[in-house]
């Protein structure tokens, strides 16, 4: 039996893949079906019990809870669990992870796939590739979730994470305020936090990490965007100096097969800033809980062991809290759960092709054109390349258009000070070429924005547009991902194609591990 919702064949890369109301869902659900086991009932209600549905749990870096919670999770279901023997497999004989999970895709009717990985954005990846090649067989799409991917993010942690808080506030949802503490610049549990944490409505966040471990800025950003207050300190004894702490406290372990040499020899004394002492008890509010991913190292652990039975002690049940919330993942996803579901779901993205707009034409004939370009019969014009910015960017605009477009015809080009104020703006003029197609125009734009594009006939302007930012980047050979864990970089030959999508602001990410770009970052040099 194929049970069909809105959760069935979904994938979870990232947190914000399940919508706000989705996820308090998730958690609404847990709740019952925790409930229903500790009182003895054994949850029934909540079994997919389909011998045909195959989990496979794919881990290529360690774990313990994520993958044993997952299995046990797997389980209670009645599916078929396949531990994937990643060590023993032909990815020592250079197999691409697609590849693997094509030929394991075939084995069952149904499959979800829980993958963890040093490769950022490989569930993204599979999602679309696995994906397309399930609809050109016509089987079901399969589910990926992950597990855990570099220093991405870590969504399933994220969603024990906030089950475990609901519960810790007795399920009020107005408000929270938080301390993150630890390596929060390699930790990707606190990275899901940016968006986890919206389902709370006034978000305070406390930052507590030295510099060389401090939030990178694009998830410090996105918790501001959130609307979240964030605060920051470089060490809890900074952080308790002030009266505003927070109740709860959120651990991480310093990652250091994650770190450079450089910040793994100062582990010593980074961890000193961030581990916990007993001399700060007494500064502690009361009711303050500790909460921890876990594994803690056992020689220099963040949260020391003496306070493992104390009240301070979350980090036992949140981690139990990770079977249950992991049942109901599997269950939604495989579309047994979730046929009373009544709130919004995620909306598929859209990208507009607006970003080129047709211009008017003020001036039909330039009879006096710049100083070293002739005004040309027929072909095009681009103009306003860079304009306003200064005179070095410009040619570098110059020079990637030329480069990346293969423009080598005859033609000539020159930067100028732009209709009589002191900025500058490029030029380039191809009296062989008489127009552009749709991807030429689309890497125009994406190279030089707000440049205009004239094309010429009889030696007048017989159209103008004015090219923007396009929303998103892709199917071009010039462009890579610039994160060396990315799935799609060039050197891990996973055969990813690259992607961008644009930001608000001009700041471009990586559609697989959300690495910020700007323009000049993606294409290649
Ligand atoms: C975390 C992880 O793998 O990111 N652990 C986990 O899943 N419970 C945190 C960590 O390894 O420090």
């Amino acid at each position: 039996m194929e049970d069909l919702n809105v959760f069935s064949g979904r994938s979870i890369s990232v947190v914000n893949d399940l919508s706000l109301d989705e996820q308090i869902y998730l958690y609404e659900k847990t709740r019952e079906l925790k409930d229903e086991i500790q009182n003895g009932n054994g949850g029934d209600r909540f079994k997919i019990n389909d011998p045909d549905l195959s989990i496979y749990l794919l881990f290529f870096e360690n774990s313990t809870r994520t993958k044993e919670s997952f299995r046990n999770a797997a389980k209670f279901h009645n599916s078929r669990v396949n531990d994937f023997n990643v060590a023993g497999s032909s990815f020592n004989k250079k197999e691409s992870i697609t590849d693997t999970i094509r030929m394991l895709f075939g084995y069952s009717r149904r499959s979800m796939f829980i993958v963890r990985s040093g490769l950022e954005g490989v569930c993204r990846s599979l999602e679309s590739s696995i994906g397309n090649y399930a609809e050109k067989i016509g089987m079901p799409h399969p589910s990926f979730i992950n597990a855990g991917d570099g220093r991405h993010e870590h969504p399933t942690q994220e969603f024990l994470d906030e089950f475990s808080f609901l519960e810790q506030k007795n399920w009020n949802r107005d408000s929270f305020h938080i301390a993150l503490v630890g390596d929060l610049f390699h930790g990707r549990t606190v990275h899901s936090k940016a968006d986890g944490l919206k389902i709370f409505k006034d978000v305070r966040v406390d930052l507590v990490a030295p510099e060389e471990l401090a939030m990178p800025p694009y998830y410090e950003e996105k918790m501001k965007a959130n609307g979240f207050c964030v605060k920051k300190y470089s060490s809890i004894d900074e952080y308790l100096a002030q009266k505003d702490v927070a109740r709860t406290w959120y651990f991480t372990r310093l990652q250091l097969e994650r770190m450079g040499d450089k910040v793994r020899e100062k582990a010593g004394e980074l961890r000193k800033m961030v581990a916990f002492s007993e001399n700060y008890l007494p500064e502690l509010k009361t009711k303050t809980k500790f909460f921890h991913p876990l594994p803690r190292h056992k020689i220099y652990p963040t949260v020391p062991s003496f306070l493992d039975s104390t009240d301070l002690n979350g980090w036992d049940l949140q981690s139990m809290n990770g079977y249950f919330t992991r049942i109901m993942e599997i269950g939604l996803l495989s579309g047994h759960i979730g046929g009373d579901f009544k709130g919004r779901s995620v909306a598929t993205p859209e990208f507009p092709d607006d970003f080129v707009k047709e211009a008017d034409i003020k001036v039909k004939v330039k009879h006096d054109y710049k100083v070293g370009i002739k005004p040309v019969d027929n072909g095009i014009v681009i103009d306003h390349i860079g304009k306003g910015k200064d005179i070095e960017r410009v040619w570098d605009h110059i020079n990637k258009i030329r480069r990346l477009m293969k423009l080598n015809s005859i033609s000539s080009h020159g930067v100028y000070s732009s209709e009589g104020s002191k900025s500058y703006k490029g030029i380039i003029s191809l009296p062989k070429i008489q127009s552009f197609d749709e991807r030429q125009i689309k890497m125009l734009g994406a190279i030089a924005p707000g440049c205009t594009l004239n094309i010429i006939k009889e030696r007048k302007i017989f159209k103008k547009y004015r090219l923007h930012i396009p929303p998103r980047i892709y199917n071009f050979d010039e462009i890579s991902c610039k994160n060396e864990n990315c799935i799609s970089y060039p050197d891990h030959y996973q055969n990813v194609e690259p992607e961008f999508t644009r930001l608000e602001s001009s700041t471009f990410v990586c559609k697989y591990c959300e690495k910020p770009h700007n323009f000049h970052e993606i294409w290649d040099k």
